[in-house]
């Protein structure tokens, strides 16, 4: 899949590209259908939401399931990215399946991704990309993504480690800038963005665009895989978070076939059998070759 000079155009104006429906029916079924037993398990790599057992985000599915490995690999989601960060060499920083759960999913507060990434993993440069892949249908009901268009181009915006408003701590942007940012993008006329569509639909976000979701009171969940790739230059510094949060393997992402969801090829699991216990060792230790 090669982008339009118009959608890079649009890339680099907005900060996102939405592809309703990119990937089948079939096809994000074989997705979907895997989500329950890994939200089932009792692991570190599952975070449930504050007072409920709802699963908020489960992190890593790609080294030990074999449909997210495949989704990890898939050239429809790998390519245009590759395309928009300069054809570098991409690995995955981070692998997360995000609930939503009908009723219980919780806000995701006003933040952009880097600064999390530059904060916490010491990552030199913005040269990262978020990629969501809805595994439901999403709607203005059950807590849609929202963006500020063009706030990417702010670069890194200040932010405050926030430890307990959810059950996950985040970098996030305080609500005086965040009404300034909407005011500058189109306040009421654009100012803030929400792409919405059927299960398998993909959006591709910089990482630094503000972006934030309110709570999913409907009864309809709403889970999405939300993938960061970097490029292996850009790799992190730190490894302040464990590994099955920011990952330390920086090999290229090589892609597999474009049919590959359908197909039992082997993929490599390594973690299949459990995490090693280096995967929970954290450092504030800075690793060679840092920049930041
Ligand atoms: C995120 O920003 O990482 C997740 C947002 C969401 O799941 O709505
Ligand atoms: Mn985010």
């Amino acid at each position: 899949m090669q982008l339009t000079p118009d959608q890079t155009r649009s890339f680099e104006r907005e900060g996102y590209l939405f592809f309703p429906s990119l990937f089948s029916a079939e096809e994000t079924r074989v997705l979907t259908d895997a989500v329950p037993e890994l939200y089932a398990r009792r692991e570190a790599y599952n975070v449930r939401e504050r007072g409920s057992d709802a699963v908020r985000t489960n992190f890593a599915a790609h080294l030990l399931s074999a449909p997210f490995a495949r989704l990890a690999r898939h050239p429809r989601m790998v390519r245009p990215v590759q395309q928009l960060l300069g054809d570098e060499p991409l690995y995955m920083h981070q692998f997360k399946i995000n609930g939503k759960a009908a009723f219980d999913g919780d806000v995701w507060q006003w933040h952009q991704d880097y600064g999390t990434w530059l904060n916490d993993d010491l990552m030199p440069e913005p040269r990262a990309m978020n990629v969501a892949i809805f595994l439901d249908d999403v709607d203005e009901f059950n807590g849609p993504l929202m963006f500020i268009p063009g706030s990417h181009r702010k670069g890194v915006v200040e932010a405050k480690h926030d430890t307990s408003t959810t059950s996950y701590p985040l970098w996030t942007v305080d609500n005086a800038l965040i009404a300034q940012l909407v005011e500058r993008a189109g306040g009421r006329q654009g100012g803030i963005v929400s792409p919405k569509g059927p299960a398998g639909s993909m959006i591709l976000f910089h990482g630094c665009l503000v972006h934030a979701s309110g709570s999913n009171l409907s009864p309809w969940h709403r889970v999405a895989v939300y993938l960061s790739l970097c490029a292996v230059s850009n790799h992190i510094r730190r490894f302040k978070r464990p590994e099955y949060i920011a990952h330390r393997d920086f090999t290229a992402i090589e892609c597999l076939g474009d049919d590959c969801l359908l197909r039992q090829d082997l993929v490599d699991l390594p973690w299949q059998d459990g995490m090693p216990p280096s995967a929970l060792q954290t450092s504030l230790d800075v690793i060679e070759g840092a920049t930041a």
